[in-house]
């Protein structure tokens, strides 16, 4: 019997999780389905338990439900107790396990499919909020020599670098940037969905800089487009993340790790 999978969100009909989910499927020979759920924002939990109680396997969890996924799980990974976040749920022995596999997407896209070793880096991470928190211990873990979390409103970045608990971190204002350079720049900001613009000095990228925006589109964002025009080295946008992640949830749940470069290659007809 085939097993089913979806993705949970509100928003969700922009979801690209069902196309990679069923390459993944396809290339693997997993039989599974996996469709998208549109939840009510306060049927979270009724939703969850319908779909597993119908005989659902696994779900991804999307905005704005990861924190709601977290306290759900009963049992959690290590990534998603650090994140207080989760995006991939599984039905064990009648208990909800969470796991949190963005953090992992992001280390794979930049240090397998673009070939970057984080070993000591001066990282910059912009944002304080879901986004950011889910990658500060993936990040950390890769060696980094310094992690600066910036955010509009300082505080949050401060408290964030607090939570991780860690000497190499510290959390600042935009305009404390001005003295400063960083190897990689982050977005894990929602300005590229919105159409806003982040006011960080242009200077803190040098010309061995890579500028990475966590969203995805089929053209370059608005901060991209900031990578570009102040020479950064490498500009990328999260669409390598979305399908490593989307892989590390295919092999929790049926112990195989797609090849991803089938879908990276067609990148284009994706986000088309
Ligand atoms: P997510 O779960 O996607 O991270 P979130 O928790 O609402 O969503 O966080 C959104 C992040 O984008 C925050 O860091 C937010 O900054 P604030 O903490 O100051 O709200 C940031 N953000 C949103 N709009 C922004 C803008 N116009 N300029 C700069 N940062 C912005």
């Amino acid at each position: 019997m085939t097993d089913r999978y979806a993705v949970i969100g509100n928003p969700i009909k922009h979801s690209l999780s069902p196309l990679i989910h069923k390459a993944f499927a396809l290339q693997t020979g997993e039989d599974i389905s996996y469709e998208r759920i549109l939840c009510e924002l306060d049927t979270f939990e009724e939703t969850v338990d319908k779909f597993f109680l119908k005989g659902g396997k696994g779900l991804n969890v999307t905005l704005p439900f990861k924190h709601d996924a977290f306290y759900l799980s009963k049992r959690k990974s290590d990534f998603a107790s650090k994140a207080e976040a989760v995006n991939t749920i599984t039905r064990k022995d009648n208990i909800f396990f969470g796991d949190n596999t963005d953090g992992v997407g992001l280390i794979r896209d930049l240090c397998i499919n673009n070939q970057l070793s984080l070993v000591g880096c001066n990282i910059l991470l912009i944002g304080a909020g879901g986004a950011a928190k889910g990658i500060v211990h993936p990040l950390l873990k890769e060696n980094p020599k310094k992690l600066t979390i910036t955010n509009r409103t300082l505080q949050r970045a401060v408290d964030l670098a607090h939570l991780s608990n860690d000497d190499r971190v510290n959390g600042c204002d935009f305009d404390d940037l001005n003295e400063m350079k960083f190897d990689i720049v982050i977005n894990a900001t929602s300005v590229s969905l919105t159409g806003d613009s982040i006011s960080i000095p242009d200077n803190c990228l040098s010309k061995n800089s890579w500028v990475y925006d966590m969203m995805y589109s089929n053209k370059p964002t608005g901060f991209m487009e900031w990578g570009i025009r102040n020479g950064a080295d490498k500009v990328l946008n999260g669409f390598g993340m979305l399908v490593e992640q989307a892989a590390q949830s295919f092999l929790i749940w049926r112990g195989v790790l797609p090849n991803t470069n089938v879908i990276l290659s067609k990148s284009n007809s994706f986000l088309k």
